[in-house]
């Protein structure tokens, strides 16, 4: 653990200014800084530093935080990485509170060490065995691969790591790194033995934990580094450390289930593969992965434990993926992995396989779909239950759109329909500011009008006169106000800055919150928005008449104009 005393010196230390500003374009307004958000995509900045405050926040889609929040988010690393890094910045050393005080170095910096030690023993193990040389030459491993990776040998021996530790029997960072087990009879002894050693690089290549695979089938076949200080399978992925260049290049990042996996796709010139540790794809681990490449490539064993990985792995990137980024699933044949499947089939046959992987929305569509029937309205309405449940959790404006329409079609509801059963849901995950209940058609008009102020005359304020007590239970008077004031200047064919023109009043807030929310529609053309504009209008003025509706029916005693107007009102709205 990190001293919290030590986290806020180092805040206070840095310049958030300085810190965000050597990674995005920082715009100066008023006493903030505006830059274009990094955590989505859009057209307009809404991702807002806060000097004074000392973090930032993002108006379009809610990310916030510190320094070390922003390093963490926008190179997906863990929370003592983003630290170190800082600290290293600034000159100062990360202490650590489990050391006694007059050990100024970090105990990380001593497991680290261990951890760099027993690698290079391990190496060296493996040149010696040639029981060990020979498993890898079996699975078509070359020397250089081997070199690549790093990977090693712990032979057979109960106290192996004695020959590099003189404290081996006292060495409390062999046991911290997890590298030696304590007996109850306080004898110690070397956790791996008689396995093919695969070190687990950080993406800084550090050593931070070791996958051993037996040779000689005792079970089990895998036995994995414990987590530590060091080491947190949910956030590491194997491989990412040598296949960063593979990656970059490509622009592509192929997800397998084994460490083996990784090092034969290597071997036949796949250099962008990496693995999860033996447990299930972490939402972080997604999010490290979309930092790197927007191509994202689950290609799993097409087994029962395949497909519950592969699934597993979908729900982790439904919260993470953004448009603008593909993630794919593919299965090998029965039996198969990508180990055994690249060398029997080679690259050129892999990559074909790589190319026909699913979209994550049809894998998702149709793996739900798998032990319903849509003919039956029951058997839709299940699906329905656990579509909609999956597709809340997206964030990605478009591709949340776009996967409503087609559920809408499977199913044969409008989409209106479905978004109508849905808000609740879909609100409180996608719009993290409070005032979160507003019907959506408010919002989507602002957005239209602020990011196209010339359309906003499409809108006839005349039709809002019948209906001025109601007009709060849909809107705030500053979004009202706002709307009047953008169909005015539009029909007078002014042109304004909008965040000038607002700068420090309660209606700058909206208007940034707007503009950004039109990035979900940046594909259509002017035309088009024009129709959605028009479209979301004559929703707006249904839904005061609904409301006006009823308040007359709420009223005990009508008068005979308001019964005059109730009926016109049923009428029109039949
Ligand atoms: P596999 O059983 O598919 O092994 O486990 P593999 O990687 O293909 O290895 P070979 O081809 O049999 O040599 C896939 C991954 O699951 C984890 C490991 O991370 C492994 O790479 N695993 C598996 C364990 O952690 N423990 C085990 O006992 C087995
Ligand atoms: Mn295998």
């Amino acid at each position: 653990m990190i001293p919290q005393s030590f986290i806020q010196d180092l805040i206070e230390r840095l310049d958030i200014i300085d810190v965000i500003g050597g990674y995005l374009s920082l715009k100066k307004r008023g006493a903030n800084y505006l830059a274009k958000c990094p955590f989505h995509n859009e057209k307009t900045p809404s991702f807002t530093v806060f000097p004074e405050k000392n973090n930032y926040h993002c108006f379009g889609c809610g990310a916030h935080g510190n320094v070390i929040g922003f390093l963490m988010e926008y190179q997906g690393i863990t929370f003592p990485e983003a630290v170190s890094e800082l600290a290293d910045s600034v000159g100062l050393l990360v202490p650590n509170n489990r050391v006694d005080s007059q050990h100024l170095t970090s105990n990380r910096k001593d497991i680290d060490t261990v951890l760099s030690i027993a690698t290079k023993y391990y190496e060296q193990q493996l040149k010696e065995s040639e029981t060990a040389i020979n498993f890898l030459k079996n699975r078509g491993l070359t020397g250089s691969i081997a070199k690549l990776f790093n990977l090693g040998f712990s032979p057979n021996n109960t106290n192996g790591l004695r020959s590099v530790f003189d404290d081996y029997d006292k060495n409390e960072y062999l046991l911290q790194a997890g590298l030696v087990i304590r007996k109850d009879s306080n004898q110690i002894y070397d956790r791996f033995r008689g396995r093919i050693m695969f070190p687990i690089h950080n993406t800084y290549g550090k050593v931070v934990g070791f996958g051993g695979r037996s040779i000689d089938d005792v079970n089990p076949k895998y036995l994995n580094s414990p987590e530590t200080s060091a080491f947190n399978k949910g956030q590491e992925l194997y491989g990412l450390f040598q296949s960063k260049e593979g990656i970059r290049k490509s622009d592509k990042i192929i997800v397998v289930e084994g460490y083996m996996d990784v090092v034969a796709m290597s071997q036949f010139g796949i250099r962008c593969a990496v693995a999860t540790l033996g447990t299930a794809t972490s939402e972080f681990q997604v999010k490290k992965l979309l930092s790197r490449a927007d191509n994202i490539i689950f290609a799993f064993d097409g087994d029962k434990a395949g497909r519950k990985a592969a699934w597993r792995a979908m729900q982790a990137s439904l919260p993470m993926i953004d448009d603008g980024k593909l993630i794919s699933f593919m299965f090998f044949p029965d039996g198969e992995d990508p180990d055994s499947f690249i060398r029997q089939h080679g690259a050129t046959a892999f990559w074909k396989h790589v190319e026909a992987a699913e979209p994550l929305s049809e894998f998702l569509l149709r793996e739900a779909n798998y032990a319903v029937s849509l003919e039956s309205t029951e058997g839709k309405a299940k699906y329905l239950k656990e579509v909609k449940d999956l597709l809340s959790k997206i964030k990605a404006p478009n591709l949340f759109l776009l996967m409503q329409k087609k559920v809408a079609q499977l199913v044969g509801v409008s989409v209106d329909e479905l978004a109508l059963g849905q808000r609740k849901r879909v609100k409180r995950t996608l719009v993290t500011n409070s005032d979160s209940t507003r019907p959506r058609v408010i919002s989507k008009i602002l957005s239209i009008m602020c990011s196209h102020p010339n359309l906003a005359k499409a809108c006839n304020l005349s039709q809002l006169v019948d209906f001025e007590g109601c007009q709060r239970e849909l809107a705030s008077k500053d979004e009202w106000d706002l709307i009047y004031y953008l169909v005015k200047i539009s029909l007078e064919d002014k042109e304004e800055d909008l965040l000038e023109k607002f700068r420090g009043t309660n209606t700058e807030g909206l208007v940034v919150k707007a503009q950004s929310g039109a990035y979900a529609m940046d594909t259509l053309s002017n035309k088009e928005m024009e129709v959605e504009l028009r479209g979301a209008w004559g929703k707006l003025i249904d839904q005061l008449k609904s409301v006006r509706v009823s308040q007359l029916l709420e009223k005990k005693e009508l008068s005979g104009t308001e019964k005059q107007e109730l009926m016109n009102l049923q009428r029109r709205h039949q």
